[in-house]
């Protein structure tokens, strides 16, 4: 009898638990420096009207650092507490809360803005968690992406060297071409006009 309630509380605090969730719409975000994002969060809404009270922290968790991105207190937005990393970089849709969702736009993205975003939110009728990662890569990298334009290059020269090698080469030999048979064609007249001369001689 005792372990039936024990069980009959235990599944009302899970089914209690289970009623408010906090859910991430993207777990991971792929970002480049100096790009913006949106960040979105989405909680259980209350099925008429707004909840009486509502505690919003979303942090940045990259260890040893633990930073505040967004604060809601008592249903209000306050920005205290955000971390200087982030000040006037964090822009809310202050709209989509009463609809459940934080969406959270971050601008001008620094690399230091990796790491793990968990969004807490506790309400009059329960709390929960949500967390997804943002890596923001090196704007950097865009001279990787250029290296392979740069590498076929150095192959350049030694192709029009090997081009020019090939020009002169047939040049050289169309110019020798040119001169056996500029020479056959004034050895005969030559020797026609030394036979055409002798009887003018003679
Ligand atoms: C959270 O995600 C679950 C599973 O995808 C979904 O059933 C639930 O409706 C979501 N809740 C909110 C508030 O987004
Ligand atoms: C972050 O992005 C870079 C570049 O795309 C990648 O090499 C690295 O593995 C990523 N890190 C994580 C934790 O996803």
């Amino acid at each position: 009898m005792i372990c039936r309630i024990l069980l009959l509380i235990i599944l009302n605090s899970c089914l209690c638990a289970a009623t408010f969730v906090v859910n991430v719409t993207q777990s991971c975000y792929q970002a480049e420096e100096n790009h913006n994002i949106t960040l979105e969060w989405t909680f259980t809404t209350r099925p008429h009207g707004s909840w009486r009270q509502l505690f919003i922290l979303c942090e940045l968790i990259a260890p040893p650092r633990e930073l505040v991105l967004y604060q809601v207190h008592d249903g209000v937005e306050v920005s205290e507490f955000q971390d200087e990393q982030f000040s006037g970089r964090v822009q809310s849709d202050k709209d989509v809360l009463r609809e459940g969702r934080i969406r959270l736009h971050v601008s001008r993205l620094r690399t230091e803005d990796s790491g793990l975003y968990p969004c807490d939110v506790k309400t009059d009728e329960g709390s929960g968690s949500g967390r997804c990662r943002l890596n923001v890569s090196a704007a950097a990298d865009v001279s990787q992406t250029q290296r392979p334009t740069v590498d076929p290059e150095p192959e350049g020269p030694g192709w029009i060297f090997l081009y020019v090698l090939l020009g002169l080469t047939a040049a050289a030999a169309a110019a020798l071409m040119v001169k056996l048979l500029l020479n056959y064609y004034f050895k005969a007249p030559k020797s026609d006009s030394v036979v055409y001369q002798n009887p003018e001689g003679s």
